[in-house]
């Protein structure tokens, strides 16, 4: 399928979404918000493959939901148009999702970024929060996403003054899994995908449904689900592969069944 904003590129077991608005800097428009959300829901129903990279461009990631559009938007506009719940299927995509960001990953963009299983960082990454300087505060998750990983006060230093962060500093909060120089951002992260697309497909969704309850549910039904996970792998091939092929010594071949 042909896109405007973003592109798509399947190489299986993996595909990667690239953020393709570079005049304004990928701003989120409804319009590239509504190509991704599709891309992704497509890739969730694809059964070569196993994990995504989202990228954006070399000098940045995305600098928010599109300022031009939201300007004049009144606020029964923008609850009956429901901007950023628009954005949902992202955060419940089903599948390994690992953000590759080189350069700003701002508002709506580093929300993007933080709605992914794993971010991989190029030295030159930034991200923050400036909605305050907008007269907002963050709308797609910003406000719930960073205190849940990088704790209340690095938070409301990024909430409260709108400065970025580094992408050194992001990694020593949580928010970053690795930080490389930018040339390797995209290569690192597909590295990434491609090592999950090896594993049980079923048991990489399953892992990825457990650690985000975590996120939501108290501790008591977090394990209880988790447990519920557990047996029911039990009832796929790929179980009986995987401990077959550790008994007998050799790789497991994996078919999401
Ligand atoms: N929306 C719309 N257009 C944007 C944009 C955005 N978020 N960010 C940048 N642009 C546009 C600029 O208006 C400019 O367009 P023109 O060439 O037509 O003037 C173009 O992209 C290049 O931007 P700059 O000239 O500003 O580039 P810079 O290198 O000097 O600065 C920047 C880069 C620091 C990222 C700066 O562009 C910036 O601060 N952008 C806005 C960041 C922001 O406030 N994001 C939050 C948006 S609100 C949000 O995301 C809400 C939410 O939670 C969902």
């Amino acid at each position: 399928m042909a896109y405007e904003h973003i592109q798509v590129e399947i190489e299986p077991p993996i595909a990667t979404v690239t953020l393709n608005r570079p005049k304004v800097l990928n701003a989120l428009s409804p319009a590239l918000m509504q190509e991704m959300t599709s891309a992704l829901a497509s890739l969730d129903g694809d059964e070569t493959v196993r994990a995504v990279v989202l990228t954006g461009g070399p000098k940045v990631f995305a600098a928010g939901a599109d300022i031009g559009d939201m300007a004049d938007r009144s606020a029964v506009e923008q609850l009956t148009r429901d901007q950023t719940g628009r954005w949902g299927p992202l955060a419940g995509f089903t599948k390994p999702l690992i953000a590759a960001v080189n350069g700003y990953a701002l508002g709506g963009g580093c929300e993007v970024a933080l709605m992914c299983d794993l971010i991989v960082a190029g030295e030159t990454a930034r991200f923050g929060q400036p909605e305050i300087n907008l007269g907002i505060i963050p709308g797609a998750g910003g406000t719930q996403r960073w205190p849940r990983t990088a704790g209340k006060h690095a938070a409301m230093e990024v909430m409260l003054t709108g400065a970025p962060v580094t992408a050194q500093r992001a990694y020593e909060l949580g928010i970053v899994n690795k930080v490389v120089p930018a040339e390797m951002t995209i290569p690192l992260a597909k590295r990434f995908a491609r090592q999950i697309a090896e594993k049980p497909p079923l048991a990489a969704r399953l892992a990825k449904e457990a650690v985000l309850k975590a996120f939501e549910a108290p501790l008591a039904e977090g394990l209880a689900s988790e447990r519920k996970s557990f047996y029911f792998l039990f009832a796929t091939d790929d179980q009986k592969e995987g401990m077959h092929a550790f008994l007998e010594k050799r790789k497991g071949v994996f078919k999401g069944r």
